[in-house]
This record gives structure tokens, sequence and C-alpha cells, in this order.
């Protein structure tokens, strides 16, 4: 299988999207798993869900079940979620609150910090000190909760310097929820992250999104009235970013660079300016909801923040609206949206989702839709890769790069070798 391996992820023509069997094939997918998803930092959800010592969470990271929780001490941690005895699956919800964790198959009772404290029936026969849960690699940063199946997990400190910083005017530490939205994408994980690192598509497919934002225009190819428009709106926000200690990292059209598998970046943070006439990414451009975070005036930009594989978040300076990706087979992703709001905001009085929602539902399901119809024409004998823009695709071109590094075992994530 390695040199099987070995010999497919050399079959991508340079500058040009993969073969089929890179989006379609049983073999490569749990190959996929091993090394990218078991391999690297994974993000799970936020430390703003679980706010209380036995709140938990729940996620599936393809077949790896992952319970998150609040332990007693009050910080985060994760474990399998599966049973020490005979593997049930202990928590089946999305989320809840225990004050101890009881396996529904034999009752054995597991700690908020994942100790096995009773067994009833076999108590005399086991130590129990040695068949506590699985515990699983946990970071938090800026109030994104990171996890890692690997034993032996890349350094996290590399992000958490750049999120750390680039996050706390955003406040995601103490926000509150306003919505969570589940899609199922019929699509392979690296055809929606493809979709997601490219502009191109924008202007047919995103009628809201790209009013909004500077994306499309790639500065040296720009007209000159929109790189006025650009300078107009730097300007504009430029030194009231100064003002509030928000420092400028992207100042011109076109996407920022990411990822970048030749400096390592599988992460990267980046404030941009709104398009004129945009305070916020919402509909008409005006505000939807209260100034979040530190923030004391609305003209912050948008603070984009992204790891590979499986995060990216917009935010505004009143909402940020942010999607985690997991994989679910080699034709099925499922995304999860999330909307915040300043922690103590009401619905109904400060915000009105019917407002909040349609900029980024509406363009997550022009995205997803995209990528059905491309995994059914990649499925095709007749699907063969088509050549990329190199003004417009870098960053589907570095996708690709980076994922093929991953593969080749020469990235960040490190490896489970699976491969016989
Ligand atoms: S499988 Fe959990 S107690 Fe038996
Ligand atoms: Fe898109």
């Amino acid at each position: 299988m390695k040199s099987e391996l070995t010999a497919l992820l050399a079959t991508r023509r340079e500058g040009y999207g993969m073969p089929r069997a890179f989006y379609n094939t049983d073999a490569l997918y749990p190959e996929e798993v091993a090394r990218i998803w078991q391999g690297g930092w994974l993000f799970a959800g936020f430390t703003i869900e679980i706010p209380k010592p036995g709140d938990y969470f729940t996620l599936n990271v393809d077949n790896t079940p992952v319970l998150v929780m609040r332990d007693d001490a009050g910080d985060v941690r994760a474990f399998h979620n599966v049973c020490r005895h005979r593997g049930t699956m202990l928590c089946r919800q999305e989320s809840g609150h225990v004050r101890a964790i009881i396996c529904p198959y034999h009752s054995w009772t597991y700690s908020r910090q994942g100790d096995l404290i009773a067994c009833h029936g076999m108590q005399e026969e086991l130590d129990k000190s040695k068949l506590g849960l699985k515990p699983i690699h946990t970071e938090v940063v800026a109030g994104l909760i990171y996890v890692s199946l690997s034993n032996s997990p890349p350094a996290f400190a590399p992000l958490r310097d750049e999120f750390g910083p680039a996050a706390k005017p955003q406040g995601f530490d103490r926000a509150k929820i306003a919505k969570i939205i589940d899609y199922e994408v019929p699509s392979n994980w690296k055809l929606v992250w493809e979709n997601n690192r490219e502009c191109f598509h924008c202007v047919r497919c995103h009628p809201q999104y790209f009013k909004a934002n500077y994306d499309v225009y790639e500065e040296e190819f720009a007209s000159d009235a929109v790189k006025k428009q650009m300078a107009a709106s730097l300007a504009r926000t430029q030194s009231k970013w100064a003002a509030q200690g928000i420092e400028i990292t992207h100042t011109h059209g076109g996407l920022a660079t990411f990822p970048d598998p030749d400096r390592n970046r599988w992460f990267a943070a980046d404030r941009t300016m709104l398009a004129e006439g945009f305070d916020t990414e919402s509909m008409d451009g005006k505000r939807v909801a209260p100034l979040m975070g530190d923030y004391a005036d609305q003209d912050v930009g948008v603070l984009r923040m992204r790891s590979m594989p499986n995060f990216w978040v917009h935010a505004s300076c009143d909402h940020a609206v942010a999607a985690r990706l997991l994989p679910a087979g080699p034709r099925m992703t499922r995304v999860r949206g999330y909307w915040l709001v300043k922690e103590d905001a009401v619905e109904g009085k400060d915000y009105d989702l019917e407002k909040m929602l349609p900029f980024w539902h509406l363009t997550n399901e022009q995205d997803w839709d995209i990528c059905k119809w491309q995994q059914k024409g990649v499925d095709s004998i007749g699907y063969e890769p088509g050549p990329l823009s190199t003004r417009k695709e870098y960053n589907v071109d570095a996708f690709i790069r980076w994922y093929l590094q991953e593969m080749r075992g020469g990235g960040v994530a490190a490896p489970q070798l699976r491969i016989a």
C-alpha cells in the first residue's frame, strides 16, 4: 500500500487540480484520516459551549468519537468517548451535563477528570487506576478548543502565539453562541477546502458575499475605480485600528496566502478591511448585533483565522461566524456553522437571527451546493484535472501542496503510520 500511495501522490500534475482517485477512493481515505485527521490539531469547539464543570460536547472525527468536557477544576479536557470495559460509546448526545459519566452498558462510572470510580461487580478484581478514560491532547487558546488524536502532536505554540493576540479583541472566550447550524456536505473534505481557498467563484456564486469583501480583487489586476475604493476603505479604518491597538495585516484585495506548505503555515490569522458601505458581514452591511469583545468602534474590518484541516472564522465588529469541518467518509463532510455574539446580547432585543444569519448561511449553502455538484463531476470517468489560475487559485494550489506534503509525512502533522 505504501508504494501505491506514493505512486498516487505523484500523479498530481503541478499547477493542476488533483486526479479523481484523490476525491473518492475508499483506500486513500483511511490514509488521510490516519495522517491528517489523527495527526495534527483539530478545532473541536468553543470554551463557551461548556461553561461549567460537567458540561460536555461530543464530536466524531470520522469513526473516532471524542468527548470534550469541563472538569472539576474548570479545565477543558478531551477523552476518547469509549468505555474501557467493552468499548461502548459513552456520551451519545451532542452536548449535555453530567455529574459523572456512567456507561449505559454495565454502569462503569468515570469522574469528570476521566478516572474510573466505580465498576460494580468487578471492584475487587481490577486496578481502577489503570482503566480511566483515554485522554486526548487538548489545548485552549482565546476561547478556541483544539484537540489532537496523535500520540505525539505537533507543536501547538506557534498557533497559540498567533491566534492568542489576534483573537483577543474579539472576545471569543466570553461570547455567546447565537446559533449553530449543522450541514451535511455530500463532498470530499478537500473539495470543501479547495472551494474555500479561492474567491474566483464569488461574483457568480455569492451575490451577497462578494459585495462586502475585496476578495475578488487581486490588487495588481483591480481597476483604478476599485483600487480607489480599497484605498478609501483602508484610510477609513486604518487610523481607528491603530487607536484600538488592532494590527492591520492584510491591506490589499484578493485572499491572503494560506496555507503555506513551504513555511509550515497550517494556521493563519489576519485582519482586512470590509468594502465601502459595510460595517459588518450582513446583507445590507449594517450592524446586526452590539459590538463584541473589546471593540470600541465598528470600523474593525474582519478578523479571519483558519487552521488546517478543519477550521475557519470570519469575525466582524458585532458577530463572528465560524466553521468546523469533520470528515465522514470519502464523499461526506460534516460542517458545523457557529454564529457568535457579545456575551450579554439578547435575542429579539439586541439581535435578530433573521437579520444575522442570511449572509453566511446563504454563502455556506451556495458553497455546499457547488461542492456537491463538483463531487458528481469529479466522480465521473470523464473528469480530468484542469489547470488552476495563477491569479485566482494560488491558494488552491497551496492547499493541494500542503495536503501532498502531509500525506508524504513531511509536514506539520505527526503521522501515525499505518501503512505496511
Ligand atoms: S461496556 Fe461500559 S460498562 Fe461495560
Ligand atoms: Fe464560496
